[in-house]
């Protein structure tokens, strides 16, 4: 915590300081106990020991052969860190703007005000804030791109109040269209991409845009309220975080801190277990609830139970309604990885990112037919939670009425409660999930969590260190990769090894020095978004501290890297304007541009000095104008 202004901090720093990390005695131990377990007795050759022993072996026993072919994996010549406002690429790259917040989708919208902080009238005619998730669609000779807007800087919206927090509806109204998904048509001109103004894919969906809610959840007591007495269409997407695309080229928005939007006028309200286990309780920092009695759990006790799910949208109509598919889960959803098991089943895999919080995966009933019925592929199928042990091995717990004594539709609105029933292992803050497209694995960024070993989650189930999560105090986090049993996406069983604990091996000589794949020149922390390439490259983004200073020295701006599955070697690509984080990534249908989003960076990015500071996607082309993923 670099500040304690509280205008200035993230969702995830906001729910920090507004629960902090307890004071604890025996901290050293722990992590005694972390490093002798595993063997991490140094830095680089103890990680040796310790992952040979987790089933490590590809990584750490390339020939060099293959580490001279791994070097031609790597098309570019890794950039150092930065520390300054703007945003750097390797030589024979460059960048450029695709689009900002407050940019124009609409004609009709007004111009942007660095005075104002946008037209609020505006608000859902633009490209809204803090840029996060996207997936690129090519649909007849267009390319249409979705992106999440995660959440909004109240501060820099509305820069009228004294402190960000609304003073009307009028300002609440803005903050809620500002935030959401945008669905827009981009074209490549001869002065580079930009948004296709007008096009008929455009399309903003806000905190008020009405959803259909589908699956086991549709329609039970929990969801009805009195706008919505069946219990069946709600209004809005909240806090949208990462994203997914379906096989048959569908959006999927992930509403993640979705507690932050539902407060109480009463203060003195009593906070159900059930809240409490998703962190909602009676004081916001939007406000909402005191101008909008939607988001008053005093007045409408069931609306918070319509949020926190993933919402398909179908980026081809700009008419279609969204639909939250609740046999996903309620979970604070980073992102939803999807991919077809060997029998055309379809599995989600999904993060729930809380420190002390679960992995999970979907895997449908029925069976994925190109160009046929897809609409109840998300709704009709089974929830499962990771439990890792530390033998390299683990499997998916069902979620099921039998293993819960919970009924499906309880599953699915308090998932957390049903995976803490069957003993499922409390992880470091699962971010995103990558699926690799040429070997059979997944990953997950566990992005770091203040408090392993020293505090449970808010359910109460204990973190203790070990298996994927090894070390206590852990400010740079780790990548597990999970191998699934028979090659098979749906199998219940798999092995899994960490593919790489981000550390600082100059600054320490033990765990937190990193695993042997991580060095002076490519170190970094908090690893959040990520996503495979086609040719097997996976991207890995960074929302860390970027102070470069103390335990964090050496590692400068959050960065985006590439990492070979194969050998281990990680490279960094990108490094981002100082305050940002890097997230999101996609790419143009000829895979020659790479778009990356850089999320809450500080002025005077990009429009320079005496402006605001606005969230953004950039642009990447090699200067040959080669492929790059
Ligand atoms: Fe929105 Fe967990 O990042
Ligand atoms: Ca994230
Ligand atoms: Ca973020
Ligand atoms: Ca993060």
């Amino acid at each position: 915590m670099k500040d304690i202004d509280t205008r200035h901090l993230s969702f995830d720093e906001f729910d920090e300081l507004r629960d902090p990390r307890p004071a604890t005695q025996g901290f050293d131990q722990v992590v005694e106990a972390a490093i002798s377990r595993r063997g991490f007795l140094s830095g680089l050759l103890a990680f040796g020991s310790g992952a040979a022993a987790m089933g490590m072996g590809t990584m750490l026993s390339s020939t060099s052969a293959q580490a001279q072919a791994a070097a031609t994996r790597f098309a570019f010549k890794p950039i150092g860190i930065a520390t300054d406002a703007t945003v750097h690429v390797p030589e024979g790259y460059s960048w450029d703007i695709l689009v900002r917040w407050g940019d124009k989708l609409f004609s009709d919208a007004v111009a942007f005000d660095h005075a104002t902080g946008g037209d609020a009238a505006s608000a859902d005619r633009v490209f809204g804030e803090n840029t996060d998730g996207m997936e690129m669609f090519t649909i007849g000779s267009h390319q249409v791109i979705a992106v999440n807007h995660e959440y909004v800087n109240p501060e820099i919206n509305l820069p009228h109040t004294a402190d960000g927090v609304p003073a009307s509806l009028e300002d609440v109204r803005k903050l809620q269209n500002l935030q959401g998904v945008a669905v827009f048509e981009v074209a490549e001109g001869p002065d580079g991409w930009a948004p296709v103004v007008d096009s008929p894919f455009n399309r903003r969906i806000t905190h008020l845009t009405p959803m259909k809610i589908s699956g086991p959840a549709a329609g039970h007591d929990l969801l009805k309220t009195a706008a919505d007495p069946a219990g069946t269409e709600s209004l809005g997407t909240f806090n949208n975080c990462g994203a997914g695309k379906t096989p048959w080229g569908t959006y999927l928005t992930c509403e993640e801190n979705f507690n932050g939007y539902f407060g109480s006028t009463n203060a003195e309200i009593e906070i159900s277990p059930e809240f409490k286990r998703y962190g909602i309780g009676a004081e916001t920092r939007y406000a909402y609830e005191k101008f909008d009695a939607r988001f008053d759990f005093s007045q409408n006790p069931n609306e918070p139970n319509r949020a926190g799910y993933v919402v398909e949208i179908d980026p081809s109509d700009a008419s279609a309604t969204p639909v939250k598919r609740t046999a996903l889960g309620r979970i604070k959803h980073e992102n939803a990885a999807c991919v077809i098991a060997r029998d055309g089943r379809v599995v989600v895999y999904m993060g729930d990112d809380e420190r002390g919080e679960f992995l999970y995966k979907y895997v449908s009933n029925g069976i994925y037919v190109p160009g046929g019925d897809t609409s109840t592929l998300l709704d009709d199928g089974n929830l499962f939670v990771a439990r890792f042990t530390e033998d390299g091995k683990g499997e998916w717990l069902a979620l099921t009425p039998e293993l819960t004594g919970m009924t499906q539709a309880e599953i699915c609105i308090h998932t957390r409660i049903a995976a803490s029933k069957v003993g499922a292992t409390t992880m470091d803050r699962p971010e995103w999930v990558a699926v690799n497209p040429v070997a059979v694995e997944g990953y997950c960024c566990l992005t770091n969590n203040s408090r392993r070993g020293v505090k449970p989650n808010a359910g109460g189930d204990e973190t203790p260190v070990g298996g994927p999560n090894p070390r206590a105090e852990n400010n740079y986090g780790q990548i597990v990769r999970w191998y699934p049993e028979n090659d098979d996406h749906a199998a219940v069983d798999f092995d899994w090894d960490l593919y790489v604990m981000a550390g600082n091996p100059v600054v320490h000589k033990d765990a937190y020095a990193g695993s042997g794949n991580i060095n002076e020149g490519n170190m970094f922390n908090s690893p959040d978004g990520m996503m495979f390439d086609s040719t097997g490259l996976v991207w890995i983004q960074t929302d860390g501290e970027d102070s470069n200073e103390g335990d964090f020295a050496g590692m400068g701006n959050n960065q985006m890297l590439a990492g070979d599955p194969v050998t281990g070697r990680i490279e960094r690509f990108l490094t981002a304007p100082v305050g940002s984080e890097v997230t999101g990534i996609t790419w143009s249908a000829d895979k020659r541009t790479m778009f990356v989003g850089i999320q809450h960076p500080a002025a005077p990015f990009p429009d320079g000095e005496g402006k605001l500071a606005r969230s953004a996607i950039v642009a990447i082309k090699r200067d040959d104008n080669a492929i790059i993923g």
